[in-house]
């Protein structure tokens, strides 16, 4: 088989990406545009301004992607964008330039669910590093600022087919942490801050019980009779630590902190740390412990149910290094091999998008003009 180059296209939330993958197994580039400081002021991504942002980036990015690999627009066998799930308007501007792109230069088109690419992250780099097989079942938690989610994957032809196993039932756990550091004036995104934060706190200070999802699901979309199922929540902690905050007196030190840090416009890791009192340490510290204990439990108690083989941690949560080293060390003790991608493949990017494609552009299956953004596409 001749080597394939994919040219991916990545825009479903706030990262405009690019990237070249040669069959799935070797990055020759990887270039993300960060709207963080864009966004940073509101504490969260606001849609408009996304589009808008990537508007402005998509075509320097993807030339900076092509000329990092070494390549030309010509010397790609094929374009794969992400079609969903994620923000309509921003999946709109990368899908809108990927279909023209593909026209104009006569190349095949591929979508490509943005939760599979994260999957594909793994498997990317895995390859990379001569890792080419894997025992399956494989059980995958994709966990982010929009997911939390669990998929039992299976082999099907050269791709993979997906069960989706547990989801959270309100927020996801990235979201829980951007909200966290939202209310503790810690700045945007809250993963990074609050991974780095932590490791400065006591993380037993303050207990955070977590429910076990016993009850059915309310929303009737989401029922199925699987009573294996494993599923997560991540509204209630974001309420505990509000009440926390409340009940031990902590607005004026946070209010401190949000004038401390608005003089510096992108404050560093270190300037925050210096702006935190012990109990904002303690408090992040065991938000994390309790977020990594819920996610990694639950992760092991579906493995069981399902008999997974091989588990994989991917999405943007999975740069935290907490959940990093709590999963290999229960992994361990597990006798199961577990995977995570490398940080910066861990967060949004095109790599992965590029990388899922591969198993479609050997199967055939490319997009016609009327490839559409799906907002709430599913993976299965
Ligand atoms: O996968 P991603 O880049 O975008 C989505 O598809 O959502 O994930 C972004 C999320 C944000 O919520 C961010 O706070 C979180 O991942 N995140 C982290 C860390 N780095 C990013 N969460 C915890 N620890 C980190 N080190
Ligand atoms: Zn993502």
């Amino acid at each position: 088989m001749n080597d394939v180059y994919i040219l991916g296209i990545e825009s479903s939330c706030d990262e405009t990406a690019a990237a070249v993958v040669r069959s799935g197994e070797e990055l020759m580039s990887n270039v993300v545009y960060s709207q963080i400081a864009t966004h940073q002021p509101y504490g969260g991504v606001v849609p408009e301004l996304a589009s808008r942002e990537h508007l402005r980036a998509i075509v320097p990015v993807v030339r900076k992607a092509l000329e990092d690999a070494g390549h030309t627009y010509e010397t790609m066998d094929a374009l794969a964008v992400t079609k969903g799930p994620g923000l309509a308007g921003a999946l709109l501007v990368g899908l809108s330039y990927a279909k023209a792109l593909a026209y104009a230069l006569n190349k095949p088109l591929i979508g490509v669910n943005h939760l599979e690419g994260h999957i594909h992250a793994v498997l990317l780099e895995e390859r990379q590093n001569g890792n080419r097989e894997m025992q399956f079942p494989v059980l995958a938690l994709v966990v982010s600022g929009g997911h939390t989610h669990l998929y039992l994957a299976e082999r099907k032809d050269a791709g993979w087919i997906y069960h989706n196993v547990g989801h959270t039932r309100d927020d996801a756990a990235g979201e829980a942490f951007d909200k966290v550091a939202k209310l503790l004036e810690l700045g945007y995104p809250g993963g990074p801050i609050i991974d780095f934060l932590a490791q400065h706190g006591n993380p037993n200070a303050v207990k955070f019980p977590f429910a076990q999802m016993k009850h059915r699901d309310r929303n009737p979309q989401n029922r199925h009779d699987d009573d294996r199922r494993v599923d997560f929540s991540y509204s209630g902690i974001k309420t505990a630590v509000l009440r926390y905050v409340e009940t031990h007196d902590m607005h004026a030190a946070i209010d401190q902190r949000r004038r401390v840090l608005t003089e510096r416009k992108t404050p560093t890791q270190e300037e925050v740390l210096a702006a935190c009192d012990r109990q904002t340490l303690d408090l992040a510290a065991s938000f994390q412990r309790a977020i990594v204990n819920d996610l990694v439990s639950k992760t092991f108690l579906a493995a069981q149910a399902y008999s997974a083989a091989t588990l994989l941690v991917t999405g943007g949560v999975a740069a935290n290094s907490e959940l990093r080293s709590t999963f290999h060390d229960a992994a361990a003790m597990q006798g199961l091999p577990v995977y995570f991608p490398s940080r910066k493949l861990s967060t949004d990017n095109a790599a992965m998008i590029a990388a899922a494609a591969y198993p479609r552009f050997l199967a055939g299956e490319f997009a016609g003009q009327e490839l559409s953004a799906d907002a709430a596409l599913r993976l299965r």
